[in-house]
């Protein structure tokens, strides 16, 4: 078992996780965000969905196919027993997503506070380039993470923050002339302590040809 997969299966151990830092009762921004990108029948990934109800809200509106990706098999396991019968359409896959083969092709990849983790240039490279190889041509990543007036450490680990334009240069420097940055907004979040947290939101579009 890779050591952080260790550290974030004993997050998910060691507290309830509703009262964890980046818990919100209905993943209403990324429902919005998601359903008005993709129709029925249009593979969907959520990329370090640890226990988010955005799997849910997904599988109730009929979207999907869903993949849920996680390190932490305590975070698939505790999703999976909410869902139930739900869940049994959903593909739950353990994974370290910088190593990750995708087995499909996506039209969406969604991914709120999985990548700021990763700190290195390189497991950031790494992370964008599976990105781009799970994406069809023309589908959407959204990429949610601490902004740069953000918190500068989650969980017991450092952060990387980003600017939407800092972001998107990392992009376009990863992968030249394979995604356009479509939008971006920053927008605070309430945990469940009641402390306010600013991230941002980008999305791109993977470009149906390379420019
Ligand atoms: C802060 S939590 C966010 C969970 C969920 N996206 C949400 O919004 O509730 C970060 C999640 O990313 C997962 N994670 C961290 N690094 C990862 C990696 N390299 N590959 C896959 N999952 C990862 C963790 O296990 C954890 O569930």
């Amino acid at each position: 078992m890779a050591a952080d997969a260790e550290h974030w299966n004993a997050v998910y151990g060691r507290r309830e996780e509703t009262s964890l830092s980046w818990h919100e009762g209905d993943a209403e921004r990324s429902f919005r965000l998601v359903s008005g990108l993709v129709g029925p029948g249009e593979r969907v990934i959520d990329v370090g969905g640890g226990t988010s109800r955005l799997v849910d809200r997904l599988v109730a509106a009929g979207l999907g196919p869903v993949t849920v990706l996680d390190l932490s098999d305590a975070a698939l396991g505790l999703a999976k027993t909410r869902l139930g019968a739900a869940g049994e359409a959903v593909d739950w896959v353990e994974a370290d997503v910088t190593g990750w083969q995708p087995a499909h092709s996506y039209q969406l990849w969604h991914d709120r506070a999985a990548f700021h983790f990763l700190t290195d240039p390189g497991d950031q490279r790494r992370y964008l380039a599976v990105m781009d190889a799970a994406l069809a041509p023309g589908g959407h990543a959204i990429l949610i993470t601490f902004a740069d007036d953000g918190p500068e450490r989650c969980s017991g680990l450092p952060v990387q923050r980003w600017s939407p334009e800092a972001l998107a240069e990392a992009v376009s420097s990863a992968l030249p002339g394979r995604f356009e940055a479509v939008e971006a907004e920053r927008f605070a979040h309430l945990t469940p302590a009641g402390a306010t947290q600013n991230f941002q939101t980008s999305v791109f579009r993977k470009l149906r040809e390379a420019r």
